[in-house]
């Protein structure tokens, strides 16, 4: 008997989702306004402990409009790290701004504060309470972090670094709903954080996004600019050249039966991380995925870093792992190595360079079987072994 491929990461889906959509789809409240859009809204602030939430078409549009609501402006920049999923970095693009790239630190794979404290000790200088880039004179806005793989940064440090320079933060938490730092939930530990409901998130909506934050201005002002900045009354009014950014009711409808389920999900990627460490700790020249002491991840991808020189390139394992029925695949390419960032400004970005090219993720579904998984390894391992005698 033939086995079913064993996908990397696929939504979990069922009968809550279905009979949401029902209700949605009778109500004839299909598009922005109606009430999954508001229950999803408070279902994952409450989640992750923060005040407000703002739902939002995806993940990338919930950036861009946290980045103009804490009032990103043309020309100017945002410090991000260059190991992230391209869209941090579009999301900047898309504000009229540039991203400037910083390393990453080897125990998280998140932006490293080190990193961000020299760049702006050494490149930056202030001027009437505001920073600025020393050698394009362009005013630095915003400091955006990436919870890469669902782990928090160390986010208390790089608020301690923010603070003198009156730096505002944006969280890309894209994959990190269900996450923890230092034991508690995330949603508070920058200014706006924002999550992705994307289709191979561990709780999705088909796609879209949630913005959340404490502050009620300023999550008023990123709602409005979602909504085509129209006041509220009859007519048709807009003070500000708005989006229309909003999740519909439907995706909505999908995504709070989801988030009834987070915290089984993630628990259920915990589980498969921890499973793979296991199997695979043991093996010379294989690196786990990070544990910092500060995060417990919400594991949304879980895999293995190739650190020996002699295993096969990870693209090579990806297609031996293909031709025994496991969806394997490389990890992202960071900004800086992506065509429209070639010139980005840029720290050094040894940590980031060193790392990206080791990294493979594994299967990863919530509904990932104990067999399933053993298959995994196994054909892991093997293929592995094959390429260390
Ligand atoms: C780190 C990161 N940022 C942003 C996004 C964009 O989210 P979306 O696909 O919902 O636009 C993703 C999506 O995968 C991501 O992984």
């Amino acid at each position: 008997m033939t086995q079913l491929p064993i996908p990397l990461a696929i939504p979990n889906l069922g009968e809550e989702e279905k009979e949401r959509l029902e209700r949605c789809i009778t109500s004839s409240f299909v598009s922005y306004i109606g009430p999954f859009v508001t229950e999803l809204e408070e279902m994952t602030a409450k989640a992750c402990g923060a005040r407000f939430g703002v739902a939002t078409s995806s993940g990338t549009t919930g950036l861009h409009l946290a980045l103009i609501s804490m009032g990103v402006k043309k020309e100017e920049l945002v410090l991000i790290p260059s190991l992230t999923f391209i869209a941090t970095a579009n999301a900047v693009k898309h504000c009229g701004a540039d991203p400037i790239l910083l390393d990453v630190d080897a125990e998280s794979w998140t932006m490293d504060p080190i990193c961000l404290d020299n760049f702006l000790k050494e490149e930056a200088y202030q001027k009437q309470g505001r920073i600025f880039h020393r050698q394009t004179n362009r005013r630095i806005a915003a400091i955006m972090p990436v919870y890469v793989l669902g782990l928090p940064a160390n986010m208390d440090k790089i608020r301690d670094i923010a603070k003198p320079y009156g730096l505002s933060i944006v969280a890309d938490g894209a994959a990190a709903l269900g996450a923890k730092y230092k034991g508690r939930p995330i949603g508070d530990l920058a200014d706006l954080t924002v999550f992705s409901f994307n289709g191979n998130k561990t709780v999705t909506a088909g796609g879209g996004g949630v913005v959340v934050g404490n502050d009620p201005d300023l999550m008023s002002q990123a709602r409005h600019l979602s909504t085509t900045a129209r006041l509220s009354g009859l007519e048709y009014i807009h003070d500000d050249i708005g989006y229309n950014y909003r999740m519909t009711n439907l995706q909505a409808a999908v995504g709070c039966a989801q988030m009834e389920k987070l915290e089984r999900f993630v628990e259920k990627k915990r589980t498969i991380n921890q499973i793979y460490d296991e199997a695979f700790s043991g093996i010379k020249g294989v690196g786990l995925f990070p544990k910092p002491r500060w995060a417990d991840s919400a594991c949304w991808m879980s895999g293995i870093v190739l650190e020996n020189p002699s295993f096969p390139a990870v693209i090579t394992l990806c297609q031996k792992l293909k031709g025994e029925g496991v969806e394997a695949k490389p990890f992202w390419r960071p900004v800086h190595m992506q065509r429209p960032y070639l010139k980005s400004i840029r720290s050094a970005l040894h940590v980031t360079e060193n790392l990206w090219s080791k990294i493979v993720t594994l299967p990863s579904s919530t509904q990932l079987t104990q067999a399933e998984q053993e298959r995994v390894i196994g054909s892991a391992v093997k293929l592995l072994k094959e390429g260390n005698p």
